[in-house]
């Protein structure tokens, strides 16, 4: 399966000199989204993960049914005022700006192994983010899987950094 063929480029999206990935040609069909949440069951499922966290909002897409696959638990971290019990957030610094992600305090307990999936690694800002909350929160990250890297930006310098093991279905 030629998974890049169900990614769309978007160019000059969100503005110009930008080009957007967009996934929903791999959403709006059954083989290749199949095929990403394969992918990836193969990749993690003997990683010993006992959640899958996941990023708002393309994360819960392939987050949500890898962690049902692996019949592991699932976390959501959104953007701020999300969610409605009591929330453990992070601001990290973005090229212009910061940003906010926050998770339930009780979502993950001390020593709990956590895979960390999202749509697309770029700057690597975002994960970033994941990892400084999973961690704070006692988490011990197991791996990192992306449905897309952009090897041109610093996501993988980000994740080497860190120390997370990542991997990427396009790259
Ligand atoms: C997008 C994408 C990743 C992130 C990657 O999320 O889904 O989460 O950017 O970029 P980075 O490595 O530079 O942080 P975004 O918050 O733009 O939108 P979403 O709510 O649609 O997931
Ligand atoms: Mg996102």
């Amino acid at each position: 399966m030629n998974l890049r063929h169900y990614v769309r480029d978007i160019p000059d999206y969100p503005k110009k000199g930008i080009t957007f990935f967009d996934i929903t040609p791999i959403l709006s069909t059954p083989k290749a989204f199949r095929y990403v949440i394969d992918q990836l069951y193969e990749k993690y499922k003997d990683c010993g993960a006992d959640k899958i966290v996941a990023a708002d909002a393309r994360g819960f897409i392939f987050g949500a049914p890898l962690a049902l696959k692996m019949g592991i638990g699932f976390v959501p971290i959104r953007k701020p005022g999300k969610l409605p019990y009591k929330n453990r957030c992070v601001t990290y610094d973005l090229e212009y700006g910061s940003d906010t992600l926050c998770m339930h305090v009780d979502a993950i307990e001390q020593g709990d192994k956590i895979l960390m999936i999202d749509d697309l690694l770029a700057t690597g800002g975002t994960a970033e983010g994941m990892i400084k909350l999973i961690r704070e929160a006692g988490g011990e990250i197991v791996g990192a899987g992306f449905v897309i890297q952009l090897s041109f930006l610093d996501g993988d310098e980000v994740m080497r950094a860190a120390d997370v093991k990542h991997d990427f279905l396009i790259g």
